[in-house]
């Protein structure tokens, strides 16, 4: 599609799955203007075991995938792909790249009064250390405590949000968390949002949990405005969704991160994501896309 305007574009938005849809939910609800096209990597998901080098060509594939549609700004809404691949990529394209990271460090370090901040995250998530190094960077006297939490992803996957297993799972990962007495815990994955009830039950009122879908929504809304892309509601509005595979399942398993259900999905291959990313790399020298 062609655009006479650099603010009509498209927002492009990529996640391993379905999980990113958490953010592109408070992106539509923020933003009801904005046309999106969301790319799920759904045949190589999760990439939250993966290694830092694998994650760092899925992203670089799916980024290069999303830029060639034409967006006018991109957002890596994985946890996983923010924590290890945000800068490469941001050194890569030309057009502004925001990560989830950021955002969420930030409502964390603002958030808490006795310095002592948790966050859960991938296995990927957390060997990074992203989190902890952004929040220290903000504030170098809070404490922060990280730990991964691996069967979440796949307990969301399943559509157990709010049961017994859950709440056992939650609370043999929360203890230390809770022994260390932190006053905010940040949900560092896509997909913990979903869990927040348990999460709650589990961590006690008193700890405030930091969405970071919710942290990187606002942080688009800002970020649009102030570089003039905001979008008005004069043109039309498209939301267009890619995945790797099984586009049914992801419009199953999408409801229950959207509660609304998801149309124009198109099934992409992987042979031609790596062949446009090598394309691309080779045109531009890997310099700026
Ligand atoms: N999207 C991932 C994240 O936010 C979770 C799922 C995965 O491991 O790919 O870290």
């Amino acid at each position: 599609m062609k655009y006479e305007n650099m603010a009509d574009k498209p927002i492009g938005i990529f996640d391993s799955g379905v999980g990113g849809l958490t953010v592109l939910k408070e992106i539509h609800a923020r933003l009801p203007a904005e046309s999106t096209i969301y790319m799920g990597d759904t045949a190589r998901v999760p990439y939250g075991i993966r290694s830092a080098e694998t994650v760092i060509k899925y992203s670089l594939e799916n980024s290069s995938f999303l830029v060639e549609k034409g967006i006018k700004l991109l957002i890596i809404a994985c946890n996983t792909a923010s924590a290890v691949s945000l800068n490469i990529i941001r050194n890569t394209f030309k057009i502004p790249v925001l990560g989830v990271i950021e955002p969420g460090a930030k409502a964390a370090a603002q958030a808490t009064k006795n310095g002592l901040v948790g966050v859960i995250g991938t296995e990927a998530t957390i060997k990074s250390g992203a989190y902890g190094r952004t929040i220290r960077s903000l504030d170098p006297r809070i404490k922060v405590i990280e730990r991964s939490c691996p069967l979440f992803v796949p307990l969301v996957e399943e559509g157990w949000l709010d049961n017994e297993v859950v709440e056992m799972v939650a609370q043999r990962y929360l203890t230390e968390m809770k022994l260390y007495n932190i006053d905010t815990l940040v949900l560092g994955c896509t997909h913990y949002p979903l869990l927040k009830k348990v999460i709650k039950k589990v961590m006690g009122d008193d700890v405030v949990l930091i969405d970071s879908a919710i942290e990187k929504a606002k942080n688009v809304a800002k970020i649009l405005t102030t570089s003039g892309l905001l979008k008005t509601l004069e043109t039309p509005v498209h939301r267009k969704y890619y995945v790797t595979d099984c586009p049914d399942r992801f419009q199953e398993i999408g409801k229950r991160f959207m509660l609304d259900s998801l149309e124009d999905i198109t099934k992409i291959e992987i042979a031609s994501l790596e062949e446009k990313a090598m394309a691309l790399k080779n045109a531009c020298g890997c310099g700026g896309v």
